[in-house]
């Protein structure tokens, strides 16, 4: 019952975007003006878990959630208690989420409760001002309470920074030796060209191949085998002893090993994140009480994925080469 697709790559990895709304409006996210979706085109919480549990039965071994910001949707725990019963029969191995920290220090405690083991928080700079300024409604000291009370729980921490230029890329190696005194692992990402924002992306476009140099002269940076199922290639970090992850869509392609896809919460599957090619889910799921047609759709549009995505650097500019916003799929 396994899906793979037509180059050979396993999907054990599904993202569901819970809601595209988000309390922060990260500038090479969202425009500061977003329009949302209506509250009655999201699936309901039932409709999530019964889509879930059928890409479980299917091959998925990996479950993220994310948004927009997944704990901002109202009840969402009833979803991540709901998954966490895939967790006790085995056939789910890791349920996760990618979340801004905001609502954390709320709900950490039932997150590990749940069965998540591991979470992504998000956090581009260490500097209050900055971090208002990048998210434009964030609060850095709400989200440090956020990360204590995910460590005070148990969970394992993953940062992620997107890698901007003039904003962040210099105190990457700050952010990174504060991350790895903690405890916590560092991710850093280029741009991807999606959405309209309201700036120009060839501004703040950081090619990580140039960090990487940067990096070099400072620290010993070693390539790990280390991998998370996720798109990120480690090195570990001799002078802090932590481990830190570059996910290169621009410099350095990795679709070929791409295990993933993503739904979105109007139940639309996306094979790809760089690509707008998509698959309606909810009307199948709807149709009938049974999962056939569902699962039929799937196994369709899995034969659909692309071999690769189509972000390019030359085309960094204010017009987006995926018209969709990060926040509906996620990332
Ligand atoms: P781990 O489980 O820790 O490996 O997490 P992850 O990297 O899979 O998930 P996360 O939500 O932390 O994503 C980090 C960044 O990777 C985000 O900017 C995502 O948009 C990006 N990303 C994840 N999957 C893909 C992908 O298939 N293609 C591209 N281009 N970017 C991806
Ligand atoms: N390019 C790269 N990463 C992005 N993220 C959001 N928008 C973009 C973008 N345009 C990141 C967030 C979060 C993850 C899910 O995706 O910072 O860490
Ligand atoms: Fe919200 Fe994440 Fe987008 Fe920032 S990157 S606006 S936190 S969805």
């Amino acid at each position: 019952m396994s899906m793979i697709d037509p180059f050979g790559r396993r999907i054990e990895y599904l993202r569901v975007s819970v809601t595209d709304r988000c309390d922060f409006r990260c500038t090479y996210c969202m425009a500061e003006d977003m329009t949302f979706l209506p509250k009655r085109d999201l699936l309901s919480l039932e409709e999530l878990d019964r889509l879930c549990t059928v890409f479980i039965e299917k091959g998925v071994r990996k479950l993220r959630l994310t948004g927009g910001e997944p704990l901002v949707r109202r009840n969402i725990m009833e979803l991540v208690r709901g998954m966490s019963r895939h967790l006790e029969s085995g056939a789910l191995h890791e349920l996760t989420l990618t979340t801004n920290g905001s609502q954390l220090a709320r709900f950490a405690g039932e997150l590990a409760l749940a069965g998540v083991k591991r979470i992504n928080v998000s956090i581009d700079t260490l500097d209050p001002d900055k971090f208002k300024a990048i998210t434009r409604r964030g609060d850095l000291s709400i989200v440090m309470k956020g990360l204590d009370a995910a460590q005070a729980a148990g969970l394992h921490v993953k940062l992620n920074a997107v890698a901007l230029k003039n904003f962040n890329d210099r105190e990457i190696p700050s952010l990174m030796r504060w991350a790895h005194g903690r405890g916590m692992d560092l991710t850093v990402i280029e741009t991807m060209p999606m959405g309209e924002i309201d700036q120009d992306r060839t501004d703040m476009y950081m090619p990580l191949s140039v960090l990487r140099e940067q990096l070099d002269e400072e620290f010993t940076l070693t390539e790990l085998p280390f991998r998370t199922g996720g798109p990120a290639r480690y090195v570990s970090v001799a002078e802090t002893g932590g481990r830190l992850g570059f996910i290169t869509p621009l410099t350095h392609n990795f679709c070929e090993g791409c295990n993933r896809v993503r739904v979105t919460c109007t139940g639309t599957l996306y094979m790809c994140l760089g690509q707008d090619d998509a698959a309606d889910l909810r009307t199948p799921m709807r149709a009938s009480e049974g999962n056939e047609l569902l699962a039929n759709a799937i196994d369709e549009a899995i034969l659909r994925k692309p071999k690769g995505h189509d972000f390019v650097i030359d085309r960094l500019t204010r017009k987006p080469t995926v018209s969709r916003h990060m926040s509906v799929t996620g990332g």
